[in-house]
């Protein structure tokens, strides 16, 4: 049982129970990839990991619970953001529309929809490959909200050919390779280092608080830490949330 909450910390707790510890508007940023309701352990070898190198114990949502699920927790996320905070909340498509719903119901502004291509490296014989993930980003407040458009490159900045590189890098389709971690200890899902840094940059100064109520392998705490941000996150699986906790206690 925990009490109270810190700052760069993170808690093997039901983020339900955690998240209403959080004072109200005390967050400046969520990243998040919930559980998508979908069953991963007979996926597990079409992903071509050796499964001694995946932690097990992944814990899903049934897909009947899922829209009271992700009411229950969208609320605290919208609770506890500051009027000029925003969130990235991921969504395959399976259940993507349980999250645009809420978000409407909760009078969330939904800034874009991002779209997340990666490679799958899995052949479909009988229906074309998923190779993308869906990303809202939403706020409370349209006119506070933070964007920092030069935050990677400036309007000088051109490829070979002559294209604005920072045009290209504000485009709603973002390919990013996702990250395999060969022949190291994995969670059965995690998001690329570079897809978090690309959001913090954009959308967070050094000093803000990160919110990854869903934390896996704990990417999104790791690079707000590398990145100067303060963190904060809740994982209910104990091996993940060790593997995380180790994860960053080896960080400099
Ligand atoms: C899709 S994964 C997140 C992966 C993460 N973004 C990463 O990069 O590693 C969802 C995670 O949420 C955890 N989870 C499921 N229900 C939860 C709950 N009620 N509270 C906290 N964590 C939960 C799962 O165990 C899983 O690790």
């Amino acid at each position: 049982m925990h009490s109270g909450w810190e700052r760069n910390q993170i808690y093997n707790e039901d983020c339900l129970t955690g998240l209403k510890r959080l004072p109200d508007e005390s967050v400046d940023l969520v990243i998040t990839d919930p559980p998508f309701a979908i069953d991963f352990t007979p996926l597990r070898d079409n992903y071509k990991r050796h499964p001694h190198l995946v932690l097990g114990g992944y814990q899903e949502v049934k897909t009947v619970d899922y829209p009271d699920f992700t009411r229950n927790w969208m609320t605290q996320i919208r609770r506890v953001l500051k009027e000029s905070g925003a969130a990235f909340i991921f969504s395959g498509w399976n259940n993507l529309k349980d999250i645009l719903v809420t978000a409407d119901a909760l009078n969330l502004i939904t800034v874009n929809h991002l779209i997340w291509k990666y490679q799958f490296g899995v052949v479909c014989k009988y229906r074309f490959v998923t190779s993308h993930y869906h990303c809202l980003y939403l706020c409370k407040d349209n006119k506070q909200r933070k964007f920092f458009h030069n935050a990677r490159f400036s309007s000088d900045d051109r490829t070979a050919t002559g294209r604005s590189k920072r045009y290209a890098d504000l485009e709603d389709v973002w390919t990013i390779q996702r990250e395999y971690w060969h022949g190291d200890m994995k969670t059965p899902t995690k998001l690329p280092g570079e897809l978090i840094r690309k959001i913090l940059a954009y959308t967070s100064e050094p000093g803000d608080l990160v919110l990854d109520p869903f934390l896996g392998s704990r990417q999104v705490a790791v690079i707000s830490r590398e990145s100067g941000r303060d963190y904060i996150g809740f994982e209910i699986v104990p091996a993940y949330f060790e593997f995380a906790k180790n994860r960053l206690a080896e960080m400099p």
